[in-house]
């Protein structure tokens, strides 16, 4: 069984054909789907669908995170982040997420994700959920920042997560792994140039899930067309390519590690 641990498939892009999607995962082996949240209203539709996908008699459980992408922050209240810990209680909610810092689309507010950044970091150790993080162009300020919220926190050992769709650079890839964090392997993973540094071949496997990030990051060779979670089979297999392992263990060691970060039994 495999997991797609990052997927918006609440996003307009499925609204037509959502049921086809979710059964093409069933078939690809996907158990579970984990809805990462992009703002406060993305919130109610992912739990909307984990409530409606909630058997696994029936196809891919759903499964809810609460969080305000960092570029859904320009538009954010300050009090969006008021209403993410309200809902972020509740505990059909897994992991808050997606947070984190995305400087490459708008430099003009930094320092307004970086607070959101850090409220983000302080509710999950507060709720003691995992975190799900977006890195563009970031890297040197997120884990920073990580480190100084970690140093600072009364609960430190609680601050852990995944730093999704991990695009290097190389020497990211130590600190990574230093503050305890997973990395999320995608589509970008299949490609000749997709920017996953070296250094993620030799990540222990133990570190290491797996994800789509749908509609977005299209594995090879279905680039230029919608990406949906039945694609994850496809990192699953070149990253067993990779290892020298079947997809079959590469299936239960990604598996288990997104059971145990996510607390999914
Ligand atoms: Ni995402």
């Amino acid at each position: 069984m495999l997991i797609d641990t990052h997927a918006h498939i609440f996003l307009e892009q499925f609204e037509s054909d959502l049921d086809r999607v979710l059964q093409r995962a069933h078939e690809a082996g996907v158990g579970y789907i984990l809805l990462p949240a992009i703002d406060v209203a993305s919130i109610s539709r992912c739990l909307e669908l984990a409530d409606s996908h909630a058997n696994p008699d029936h196809g891919p459980v759903l499964l809810a995170m609460a969080g305000i992408h960092p570029s859904s922050v320009k538009e954010a209240a300050e009090n969006d982040i008021e209403r993410i810990r309200e809902l972020a209680e509740d505990k059909r909610i897994i992991a808050i997420g997606e947070t984190g810092l995305d400087y490459y689309w708008d430099r003009s507010f930094d320092d307004k994700q970086q607070a959101f950044l850090r409220a983000h970091i302080r509710l999950a150790a507060a709720l003691d959920k995992p975190l799900v993080l977006h890195d563009r162009e970031a890297s040197d300020d997120l884990v920073r920042i990580l480190s100084e919220e970690k140093e600072a926190s009364p609960h430190a050992e609680r601050i852990r997560g995944v730093f999704h769709c991990f695009g290097g650079p190389d020497a990211h890839t130590e600190r990574v792994l230093a503050l305890g964090f997973h990395m999320g392997i995608g589509g970008t993973y299949t490609f000749k140039n997709g920017g996953v540094p070296e250094s993620t071949n030799t990540v222990p496997m133990e570190r290491i899930i797996l994800e789509t990030d749908a509609p977005f990051l299209t594995p090879a060779p279905h680039r230029g067309t919608r990406n949906e979670p039945a694609y994850v089979a496809l990192v699953a297999a070149k990253l067993a390519e990779n290892r020298g392992l079947t997809v079959e263990e590469v299936s239960r060691i990604t598996t288990a590690n997104a059971k145990a970060l996510f607390g999914i039994s």
